[in-house]
C-alpha cells in the first residue's frame, strides 16, 4: 500500500484517475484541488472517505504542497489550467498553474526524495499533417501552437531539468485526447452531447476535418498506474489507443447515437492556431510495459459517455448557460 499525492483530483482525467486506483490497488490518496470552474467535488463523491483525503488547496502554493509531498510516497501531477479555448481568451492563469505550479510541486519532491509522475499532453508535439504516414513518437521534437500547449511543454522541460539536475525520481506521459464520464462540459464531446440534451445544435469549428486521436479516460487510468509501478525513472511514455477520428465524424456519431439526423449541426468559427491533426505511436508503453487498452470500440464507448452525461444532469446543468455564454461571445 502506498500514499499518492494526486494533484488536480477532482478534474476529468485526475478524478477517474482516483476511482481507478480506489477499484484496483490499495493505495490510500490524498487529492490537492483548487476546485476552479473545472473542478468538482462531486465526481469524488462515491468513494471512501477512508480510503481518499480531500485538500482544497493551489498548486502554486509552496507551503502547503511542500507539506502533503512530506508524507506521500508519489506524486501524480494532473492539475492544470486545461482548455485551448480559454488559454486564447486569457493566458495568465495557465502560466501560473501549468508552469509556477509545476516548479513547486518539483521543488517538494526533490526536497522529499519522491516519486513523481508528471501527466502531459500530445499537444506539446503541434501538430501533423492530415496525410502525413507519421505519428508522435516519444522523439518527436516539441512545437506547441498554443498557450496551453506551450505551458504544458514548458511544464515538461522542467521535469526533465529536475531529473537530470536534481535527481528527482520522475517519468512524463504524454496522452492524446480523453473522452468519459466527468469531462467539463466546455470540451468538445461533452459540450455537444449535452447540447443534445438542451436541444441546442452542437457547434463545429471551422472545416471538421481536424483530427484528434481519442482514448477512454479509464485506459488513460491504467496507462499511468503501469508507469507509475512499472516505468523507468526519467523515461516520457507516450499514451494512446490507435482512435484517429476527424471532428465532423465525431459529431455526426453523437448525433446518430442520439437519435438526430446525422447534419443537424451548426459550423461556427475556427479556433485561432487550430492544431490539425494529433496522432499516438505508443509502442514504447506497449512494448516495454505490456500495457493495452481495453476500450477499442469507439462508438460503444461515446454510447456509454452519452449515457452518463443523460443520466447525470445533475452534475453538468449547473454550469451549461454559463459556458455557452463564453463561446456564444466568439462566435462560436
Ligand atoms: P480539467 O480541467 O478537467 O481538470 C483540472 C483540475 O485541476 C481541476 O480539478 C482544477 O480544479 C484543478 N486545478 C487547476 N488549477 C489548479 C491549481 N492551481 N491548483 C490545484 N488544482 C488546480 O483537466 P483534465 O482534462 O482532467 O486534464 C488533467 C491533466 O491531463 C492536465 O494536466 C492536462 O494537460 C492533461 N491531459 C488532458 C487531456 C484531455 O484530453 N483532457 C489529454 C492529455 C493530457
Ligand atoms: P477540445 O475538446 O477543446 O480538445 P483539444 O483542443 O485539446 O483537442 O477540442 C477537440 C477538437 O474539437 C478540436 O479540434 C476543437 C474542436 N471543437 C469543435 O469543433 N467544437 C467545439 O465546440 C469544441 C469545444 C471543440
Amino acid at each position: 500500500m502506498a500514499q499518492l499525492l494526486v494533484t488536480g483530483g477532482a478534474g476529468f482525467i485526475g478524478s477517474n484517475f482516483v476511482h481507478h486506483v480506489i477499484n484496483h490497488t490499495d493505495h490510500h490518496v490524498t487529492v490537492l484541488d483548487k476546485l476552479t470552474y473545472s473542478g468538482n467535488r462531486a465526481s469524488l463523491s462515491e468513494l471512501p472517505e477512508s480510503r481518499v483525503n480531500f485538500v482544497r488547496g493551489d498548486i502554486v502554493d509552496a507551503a502547503l504542497v511542500d507539506r502533503l509531498t512530506a508524507s506521500a510516497d508519489a506524486v501524480v501531477h494532473y492539475a492544470a489550467e486545461s482548455h485551448n479555448d480559454n488559454s486564447l481568451r486569457n493566458p495568465h492563469p495557465f502560466l501560473q498553474t501549468n508552469l509556477v505550479g509545476t516548479f513547486a510541486l518539483l521543488e517538494a519532491a526533490r526536497k522529499h526524495d519522491t516519486r513523481f509522475h508528471h501527466i502531459s499532453t500530445d499537444e506539446v508535439y503541434g501538430d501533423l499533417a492530415l496525410e502525413d504516414p507519421c505519428r508522435f513518437t516519444e522523439s518527436t521534437p516539441y512545437n506547441p501552437s498554443s498557450p496551453y500547449s506551450s505551458t504544458k511543454a514548458g511544464s515538461d522541460l522542467l521535469v526533465r531539468a529536475w531529473t537530470r539536475s536534481f535527481g528527482v525520481a520522475a517519468t512524463i506521459s504524454n496522452c492524446s485526447n480523453n473522452y468519459g464520464p466527468f469531462q467539463h462540459i466546455e470540451k468538445f464531446i461533452p459540450r455537444q452531447i449535452t447540447n443534445v440534451l438542451r436541444g441546442i445544435r452542437p457547434k463545429l469549428y471551422g472545416s471538421g476535418h481536424n483530427v484528434r486521436d481519442w482514448i477512454h479516460v479509464d485506459d488513460h487510468s491504467s496507462a499511468v498506474l503501469a508507469i507509475l509501478e512499472k516505468g523507468r525513472i526519467g523515461e516520457t511514455y507516450l499514451i494512446g489507443a490507435d482512435g484517429e477520428k476527424d471532428n465532423k465524424t465525431v459529431v455526426e456519431l453523437i448525433l446518430t447515437l442520439m437519435g438526430q439526423p446525422a447534419d443537424a449541426y451548426d459550423r461556427v468559427a475556427d479556433r485561432a492556431g487550430h492544431d490539425l491533426r494529433y496522432a499516438i505511436d505508443s509502442t514504447k508503453l506497449r512494448s516495454e510495459l505490456g500495457w493495452q487498452p481495453e476500450y477499442r470500440d469507439f462508438a460503444q464507448g461515446l454510447a456509454a459517455t452519452i449515457e452518463w452525461y443523460r443520466h447525470h444532469e445533475d452534475w453538468w446543468s449547473a454550469g451549461k448557460d454559463a459556458t455557452e455564454a463564453l463561446y456564444a461571445l466568439l462566435g462560436q
